[in-house]
């Protein structure tokens, strides 16, 4: 008999009387709270253990960096500028999120293809470290920086000749519009040094969503060797080196919490390496989704309970339009569920099996698909969880015109 693959325990919120609670705040309280569902609720103490537990792994001088994409709630984000050592941001909205927590702007930086003119000048302005994806990049931040009267901290945005294995979405090796091409740095650095640019190191992201700590490893030792080879041709020493991240969380049936032992093993040995070949080089990793993607809920409201041809459906007022990665319909190849609960009635009475669905006028807008949860009637609160990172910023909130959902720091 074959066993079906179940989600990982969601052990990280606790119960009491059978209803979840989000930063010691019982789920139905905290509905009362917000005034309206759905909403979606992060757990300020789950992202402060996060880091707390990411520290444990990391060499004490490797700096970890947050990337604002993951969810850039400003509440959030400004707690998490009090705990990690820089914010990553991919655009002049972003920017002005990590600005406005007052970090150092030395200790931000913007990377991302296609970053307008009137965008990097802003990065210049604001003296944070601007990661050049293009030679038309590196042209531009020459002429801004002669105009503005500032010297643009540049780093170089490296598009790997290898990627992340197993990630969910790769974003190195093979053609990419991300980065500059392995293969071409020498000469966009010799261009670099002809303009009277300083470049001060790389960033070399090769994936996300990652959950095989080898493959990790793997990627992290090629990262540092590519660095190293490329620092050969830079006519500047190495200050800057971002080597990403990629750290996944369990999703879906059948997967498992990264382990970080042996990538803290890892780590250790390519730290050693850089401080080594790189001396003056700050090294750092970026990760979005592993600092707060689990810290995070959706919840709905039960408005509807039908039955059609014996299946059972519970018609939410949430959905697709504020959570389109758990409807399957962010960057997935074949729909499976979010780890989902009826938050205020965690393992009360007999289990069946529903369908929990949106308001939306479209069969794509499901959050469960044949699910076996505890007995729901309208008013019950459904709970997505792993939702604290691509939610609402990654949703298409205007589609068919419904509220949005606003969002808590608890
Ligand atoms: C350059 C870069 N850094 C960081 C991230 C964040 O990835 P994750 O949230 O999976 O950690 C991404 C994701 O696409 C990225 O493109």
């Amino acid at each position: 008999m074959s066993i079906k693959p179940a989600h990982a325990a969601q052990t990280l919120f606790a119960v009491v009387d059978n209803c979840l609670q989000v930063g010691g705040i019982a789920l139905t309280r905290l509905a009362q709270r917000v005034g309206q569902t759905p909403f979606y609720a992060y757990d300020r103490a789950l992202v402060t253990q996060r880091v707390q537990l990411l520290r444990q792994h990391l060499p004490p001088d490797m700096e970890l960096h947050y990337s604002i994409k993951a969810n850039p709630m400003p509440a959030l984000v400004q707690h998490l500028s009090g705990l990690v050592d820089g914010l990553d941001v991919a655009s002049s909205g972003e920017l002005k999120v990590a600005l406005d927590t007052g970090i150092a702007p030395e200790n931000i930086s913007f990377a991302g293809p296609g970053k307008r003119d009137a965008e990097l000048a802003q990065a210049v302005a604001a003296g944070v470290s601007v990661h050049a994806e293009s030679e038309r990049e590196i042209r531009s931040l020459a002429r801004i920086g002669a105009e503005l009267g500032i010297a643009p901290l540049l780093v170089l945005r490296i598009n790997p000749d290898f990627e992340l294995k197993g990630s969910g979405m790769r974003m190195g090796g093979g053609a990419k519009q991300f980065g500059i091409d392995a293969e071409d740095a020498p000469r966009l650095l010799a261009l670099a040094g002809q303009l009277g640019l300083d470049v001060r190191g790389f960033h070399i992201f090769s994936g996300s969503q990652s959950l095989k700590a080898d493959a990790i490893v793997e990627t992290q030792a090629r990262t540092v060797n590519l660095a190293l080879a490329l620092a050969q041709a830079s006519p500047h020493p190495v200050r800057t080196l971002n080597i990403g991240g990629g750290f996944g969380i369990p999703y879906f049936p059948g997967e498992m919490p990264l382990d970080l032992a042996p990538i803290g093993a890892g780590l250790q040995v390519q730290a050693a390496r850089v401080r080594a070949g790189l001396p003056q080089a700050r090294l750092s990793i970026e990760l979005g989704r592993y600092i707060v993607g689990e810290a995070g809920v959706y919840v709905a409201r039960v408005i509807d309970r039908k039955l059609s041809r014996g299946q059972v459906f519970l018609v939410t007022d949430g959905g697709l339009h504020h959570h389109l990665a758990a409807s399957g319909n962010f960057g997935q190849v074949i729909r499976k569920n979010y780890p989902v609960a009826i938050g205020n009635r965690v393992d009360a009475g007999e289990h069946e099996v529903v369908s929990v669905v949106g308001p939306l006028c479209t069969p794509l807008d499901l959050l469960a698909e044949r699910m076996a949860l505890p007995h729901a009637d309208v008013g019950d609160l459904v709970v997505v969880f792993q939702s604290g990172a691509y939610g609402p910023s990654a949703s298409p909130a205007a589609f068919l015109g419904h509220p949005s959902a606003p969002e808590v720091l608890v």
